[in-house]
C-alpha cells in the first residue's frame, strides 16, 4: 500500500473523530505506518486494527476519544504511583492509558515476557507487533489442544511478571492470545506496579481467572498453588 497522504486520511472521518484522524496522519507522515488495513476487534474502550508498514502488517490500537469511560480509566491510573500527578480530564486520562500500555509492554518485551513488542504511541494511537496473520484468537474461542502444557508456559509469562513487579490487573482468556498453541498476554493498559495500593486484590483476581479457565479444562492446580509459583 502506498502512504495515505492527508486527504486519503480524511476519509476515515465515518470512522474516527479529527483528532485521531490528524494522529494517524502524524504517525504515517514519519513512516510509522502507510494505512490502516482491516479492523480486528471493535471494542467499547479502543478499536484495534491491522495496519501496513510496507510489506509489514503491524496492529493499531486506538482508544476512543468519546465513549471511553474515563471517569473509572482515572479512578484505576492514579493509584499508580507512575501516574500520580495525573489531572482529571479526559483526553490526558486517555492518553496516559495508552502511555501506559506502552510503557508497560516494553518493559515486559524486554524481560522476556510473551507479549507483542510495541513500536510508538502518540496520543490515543499504539502501534505494536501483530500477532498472528491472521490476528491469533483469544483463548476465549480457541482453547489450547494441551491445558496441561499452555497451563505451564502462562505461569512462566506469570511469575516474570511479578519479578518485574508488575500486575497485569485484567488477566483472563480474553486477554491471552493463543498463538500457534502457545500463549501471548495483551491488553496491557491496566497493568500497574505492585505498589499500587490495592495491587493485591489485582494479582488474587488474575490469579483466579486464570485458576478458573484451567481447571475448566481439567488441569489440577489452586489458587495457592499458583500463588506459590509465581511468587518464589
Ligand atoms: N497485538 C495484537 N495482535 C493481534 N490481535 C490483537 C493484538 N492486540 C489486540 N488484539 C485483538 O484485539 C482485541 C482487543 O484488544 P485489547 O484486549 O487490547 O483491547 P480492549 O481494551 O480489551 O478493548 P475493549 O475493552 O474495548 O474490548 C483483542 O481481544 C485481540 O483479539
Ligand atoms: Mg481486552
Amino acid at each position: 500500500m502506498a502512504k495515505k497522504t492527508r486527504e486519503e486520511w480524511k476519509t476515515y472521518q465515518d470512522v474516527f473523530d479529527q483528532f485521531t484522524i490528524r494522529t494517524l496522519w502524524e504517525l504515517s507522515s514519519r513512516g510509522f505506518l502507510d494505512g490502516l488495513k482491516s479492523p480486528v476487534s471493535l471494542g467499547k474502550e479502543a478499536n484495534v486494527f491491522t495496519a501496513e508498514k510496507g510489506k509489514d502488517l503491524l496492529c493499531a490500537k486506538i482508544y476512543r476519544l468519546e465513549t471511553a469511560d474515563f471517569n473509572s480509566m482515572y479512578k484505576y491510573i492514579r493509584n499508580d504511583p507512575r501516574f500520580s500527578g495525573l489531572q482529571h480530564q479526559r483526553r490526558k486520562v486517555i492518553f496516559a492509558w495508552c502511555q501506559r500500555e506502552y510503557r508497560n509492554l516494553l518493559k515486559c518485551k524486554d524481560a522476556g515476557i510473551s507479549c507483542p513488542k510495541p513500536v510508538i504511541f502518540k496520543n490515543n494511537v499504539l502501534l505494536m507487533e501483530l500477532i498472528g496473520i491472521p490476528a491469533a484468537p483469544r483463548l476465549k474461542e480457541k482453547p489450547p489442544a494441551s491445558p496441561g502444557k499452555f497451563f505451564k508456559l502462562v505461569l512462566e509469562n506469570m511469575k516474570k511478571l511479578h519479578k518485574l513487579k508488575l500486575v497485569h490487573a485484567d488477566l483472563s482468556e480474553y486477554n491471552i492470545l493463543n498463538h500457534q498453541e502457545k500463549p501471548v498476554f495483551i491488553d496491557f493498559s491496566h497493568a500497574t506496579p505492585l505498589d499500587t495500593p490495592n495491587a493485591d486484590e489485582l494479582i488474587k483476581r488474575d490469579i483466579k481467572n486464570i485458576c478458573r479457565y484451567f481447571k475448566k479444562l481439567g488441569v489440577e492446580t489452586t489458587e495457592k498453588k499458583i500463588w506459590d509459583y509465581i511468587n518464589i
